[in-house]
């Protein structure tokens, strides 16, 4: 029996920072970050009492009502994210205890970009072994948590928010998640894409603060060649291995890092741009997030319908990527 999503939501912060906002605080423009990520606004978390936990207890609440189902049905959650709340308890733990879904069992999972399709894929095989019938699968960054504002070649990629889907044996056979590959090149992407403090090689300490150890660093122009190419080998080869032509996919669902990134993945898939799923302009990269909100926009504009091929695909920090199909049910 295949896992399919039964129930998708979303959630983004209220007050928003455009780039005129961050022209006043860094040496930028707003034509050039349009022009080289597609980016025009993206979401901030701005209350301190508020982390990613809050954002996926509010994303948790939406699926349990629109699916209808008590917060004791469900069995497995699993928080991607790579901005927990604290190094421990997880994320997952903290979401539990929001809604109270005292029968379930709940870990984090960090793939940074890949989060939500490694831990989609992840579940996935709970519901295919039979061991589980209700998972909460969740994506969510705070990425204002880990950005550098004084540095403007990452500050202006990212923004915060979550989204989440709930995953449950599929009615039917030939519905639901039907392929994945993942993929991990740690060689690589350490060199790239890195927090080196916070952890036990780097624990805090006034020498990591003073050298500015606690922020994010990227080798922007590595990451994008990387991006690129694996991006577009991973859908390539999704849909080599299920037989699919470029008119039979209703939706690809890329991994929202920065629009020149998403065209060239259509691009080597020869899919037509109306097909291709894109808010990076309006929410940046929100990490573990961007699938799963674009995931849930599509469906509250009602664009998903029984027999619809997606293919989610992601890259991210580790290097991390990995493609989905499913067929929507
Ligand atoms: N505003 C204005 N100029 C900027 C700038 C900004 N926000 N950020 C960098 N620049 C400058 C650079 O300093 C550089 O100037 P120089 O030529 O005088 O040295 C110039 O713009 C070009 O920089 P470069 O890094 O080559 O630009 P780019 O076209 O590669 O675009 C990124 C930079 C970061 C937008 C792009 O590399 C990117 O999107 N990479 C992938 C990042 C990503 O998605 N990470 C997450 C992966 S999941």
């Amino acid at each position: 029996m295949k896992a399919a999503i039964t129930a998708t939501a979303k959630y983004l912060p209220d007050s928003v920072l455009s780039n005129r906002d961050l022209e006043k605080l860094l040496d930028t423009t707003d034509e050039w970050i349009v022009a080289r990520t597609g980016i025009t606004e993206r979401r901030i978390l701005r209350d301190p009492e508020k982390a990613t936990s809050y954002m996926c207890g509010e994303v948790a609440r939406q699926l349990l009502e629109k699916r209808g189902i008590e917060a004791g049905e469900i069995e497995l959650i699993i928080v991607a994210t790579m901005t927990p709340d604290m190094l421990f308890p997880s994320t997952a733990c903290l979401t539990q205890s929001i809604i109270g879904a005292v029968n379930a069992w709940a870990f984090d999972l960090n793939a940074a970009c890949s989060g939500f399709v490694f831990a989609l894929n992840t579940a996935a095989r709970f519901i295919e072994s039979g061991a589980h019938k209700k998972i909460m699968v969740i994506g969510a960054d705070k990425m204002s948590s880990v950005l550098d504002f004084s540095d403007r070649s990452t500050a202006i990629l990212f923004g915060d928010g979550a989204g989440g889907v709930i995953l449950e044996p599929a009615g039917e056979e030939g519905y639901g998640i039907l392929d994945s590959r993942m993929y991990s090149d740690g060689t690589t992407g350490k060199e790239h894409l890195y927090m080196l403090a916070g952890g036990s090689r780097h624990p805090a300490s006034h020498e990591t603060i003073d050298n500015r150890m606690h922020f994010i660093r990227q080798d922007g122009r590595q990451v994008f060649k990387s991006a690129v190419i694996s991006m577009a080998d991973v859908a390539e080869e999704i849909m080599k291995r299920n037989s699919l032509q470029a008119e039979n996919i209703a939706y690809l669902v890329p991994h929202q890092a920065n629009q020149r990134i998403i065209n060239a993945t259509a691009e080597r898939m020869g899919v037509d741009h109306t097909k291709v799923v894109s808010n990076v302009a309006r929410y940046g990269n929100t990490t573990a997030g961007t699938i799963p909100i674009c995931l849930a926009e599509l469906d509250e504009q009602g664009k998903l319908h029984r027999g619809s091929n997606l293919i989610l695909v992601s890259f991210g920090a580790g290097y991390t990527w990995g493609g989905i199909y499913m067929k929507w049910q």
